[in-house]
């Protein structure tokens, strides 16, 4: 059996990352800033028992279908499946016993570059299909953390992978990333209701004051709008503008470090960590809520249930293979 294992990838510019096979998680990135300072930008916790008793999800690998599906069930070619409900009466981040939960196999592993498979079985978690999946992280000399995803199933079944990491790029001990600036290159979102269930169609960004095209502190106007009052902060997902080199950009608020994220996935769920007070952190002590950011990308919220979002469509057939990549690129 295997057994929870950490595995330290390092670059020639003094970059580190940890990463474990519990939850294909990440749990650390130090970013060096000038001579002899570092930086921790991720948020997490001292013990693996902190790890197994947050509910943030903090780093972990998300599947097999992240965000939410309405009502926890959904229909495939008229059949029913019930899924496992986590929420309520719908299901986050993959059910009770979603990918983060579980141990990975380290499939191979080098100085920078480590990949985790698993296998989910048909039926788990209510999810047809047997899914093969593979997550590997790849940490370049040039400060970027590359985050593969893969899969395959013998059934049509709904796959949305992404990684759960929650960013402060001031450094994970400093206060909360509202001082942050964040860009994210998308004309349109998605509305949702209190209980984070898409509420209506994609929306101008101009609309409800949710436009972040231009870099816009995560302060500004936080709490003001409605849209972000029903979830705390921003917690919505944005449909990416493909036309644009960079899906997101995030810069900490001495301006030392600039993270630009891209991605081959259509959106970006984004984040503010409106709810993660109580997280144990890495110090004996607990987050405050906004502690970190969480930049998500992946297909959009219930698409199971929105055949009209096919720019998102979330749906694997056995003859079909997955893959999706997310880079995280550091510039100090
Ligand atoms: C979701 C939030 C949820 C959080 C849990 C995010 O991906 O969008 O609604 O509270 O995960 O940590």
């Amino acid at each position: 059996m295997s057994v929870m294992q950490i595995i330290t990838l390092t670059n020639k510019q003094g970059m580190q990352v940890k990463v474990s096979n519990w939850g294909a998680t990440w749990l650390s990135c130090i970013v060096p800033i000038n001579a002899g300072e570092h930086r921790e930008v991720l948020l997490g916790c001292k013990t693996f028992e902190q790890y197994q008793q947050q509910d943030a999800y903090l780093g972990a690998t998300i599947g097999r279908y992240a965000n939410r599906i309405a009502g926890a069930a959904i229909d495939i070619a008229g059949t029913h499946y019930r899924l496992v409900a986590n929420q309520g009466e719908n299901q986050l981040h993959g059910g009770k016993l979603g990918f983060d939960k579980l141990l990975w196999d380290i499939k191979n592993q080098s100085a920078q570059k480590v990949t985790f498979s698993l296998i989910s079985p048909d039926g788990d978690q209510g999810f047809p299909g047997e899914l093969n999946v593979t997550v590997s992280y790849h940490l370049t000399d040039e400060n970027q953390v590359v985050i593969d995803f893969q899969a395959t199933t013998n059934k049509t079944t709904p796959v949305n992978l992404t990684n759960h990491a929650y960013f402060n790029l001031d450094g994970e001990s400093s206060k909360n990333i509202l001082s942050h600036t964040l860009k994210v290159n998308a004309n349109l979102y998605l509305p949702v209701d209190k209980q984070g269930i898409p509420c209506g169609d994609l929306t101008d960004v101009t609309q409800a004051d949710m436009d972040l095209r231009q870099p816009r502190l995560l302060s500004d106007r936080l709490l003001e709008s409605e849209e972000r009052q029903k979830t705390g902060g921003y917690d919505h997902a944005y449909l990416l503008d493909k036309t644009q080199p960079i899906a997101a950009q995030l810069i900490s608020s001495d301006k030392k470090i600039v993270m630009n994220m891209t991605t081959t996935q259509p959106a970006l769920q984004v984040y503010t960590g409106n709810f993660l007070q109580h997280t144990p952190n890495r110090h004996n002590g607990e987050y405050d809520n906004f502690a970190g950011v969480a930049l998500e990308a992946e297909c959009l919220p219930d698409s199971p249930h929105h055949p009209e979002w096919a720019q998102a469509s979330c749906f694997l057939q056995p003859d079909q293979a997955y893959h999706h990549q997310t880079t995280f690129h550091f510039f100090t």
